[in-house]
């Protein structure tokens, strides 16, 4: 495939639930900008997280269906799926009745992140964990954490728990450091990675661009990977073939 439709599973484009896009005209300007990179396809990922937003999911829910109603309209080809970015605390797993609300659009995945300054074995743990309950853990923007940049072989561990691995596209491209850009060169020659995504907020930090992350990878790691972190895993993820 060329970078023409990919998939972009995390980011925070929908409006007025976290410190993303803040109205349904912010979500649109962000949509707009996904399309003309080659985006295709956006889950839809608000943070629930005590500092970042913890909207209640009707409201989600409700924001969700009027921003799908207007993209039907206005950009017919651009697909739109609910999922959530769950900041991991063991608490999330004595809820009761529906887990939906912390689950990429009505599959097993949850996208989970943790503080940067996490501890191995707490991640370790998580995923054990959330496994065990039967869901299936994606541990978000895995080279933001300090302890997986300074021993890049947790992410080995992580994936032979049975972790799937997500890092965003602008730590691809150098553009959160150099030794977090070395530890991605390592996940990505070791074939760790699962998902690449922008993790957008706005136009002006973080956009829904992922062409350029696309063009390195699979020039250096070539056309089939780039096809499965860009698009294809995303894909079976959301036919629950993951
Ligand atoms: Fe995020």
């Amino acid at each position: 495939m060329n970078s023409i439709g990919m998939f972009d599973m995390h980011n925070h484009i929908l409006f007025g639930v976290d410190d993303g896009a803040k109205t349904i005209e912010d979500s649109l300007a962000l949509i707009k900008v996904a399309y003309n990179d080659g985006i295709r396809g956006l889950v839809l990922t608000p943070h629930f997280h005590p500092k970042r937003g913890m909207a209640h999911y009707a409201e989600v829910v409700e924001n969700f269906n009027e921003l799908v109603d207007v993209v039907e309209e206005r950009i017919p080809d651009m697909q739109l799926y609910l999922g959530r970015e769950v900041y991991y605390r063991s608490d999330i797993l004595e809820t009761k009745g529906s887990f939906d609300k912390y689950l990429m659009s009505g599959t097993a995945c949850m996208l989970v992140e943790f503080s940067t300054t996490v501890e191995e074995n707490y991640i370790k743990n998580a995923v054990s964990n959330l496994l065990f309950e039967g869901y299936q853990p994606i541990v978000a923007h895995v080279e933001r954490y300090a302890c997986a940049v300074k021993n890049k072989k947790l992410v080995d561990e992580l994936k032979s728990i049975g972790a799937y691995i997500q890092i965003n596209a602008d730590s691809v491209l150098g553009k959160t450091g150099f030794a977090v850009k070395q530890a991605v060169k390592y996940y990505l020659k070791n074939g760790l990675v699962d998902f690449i995504s922008s993790d957008a907020h706005d136009l002006k930090t973080r956009k829904p661009e992922l062409a350029a992350a696309y063009a390195y990878v699979a020039k250096k790691f070539g056309e089939d990977y780039a096809g499965l972190l860009f698009r294809e895993n995303a894909i079976a993820m959301l036919n629950g073939e993951l």
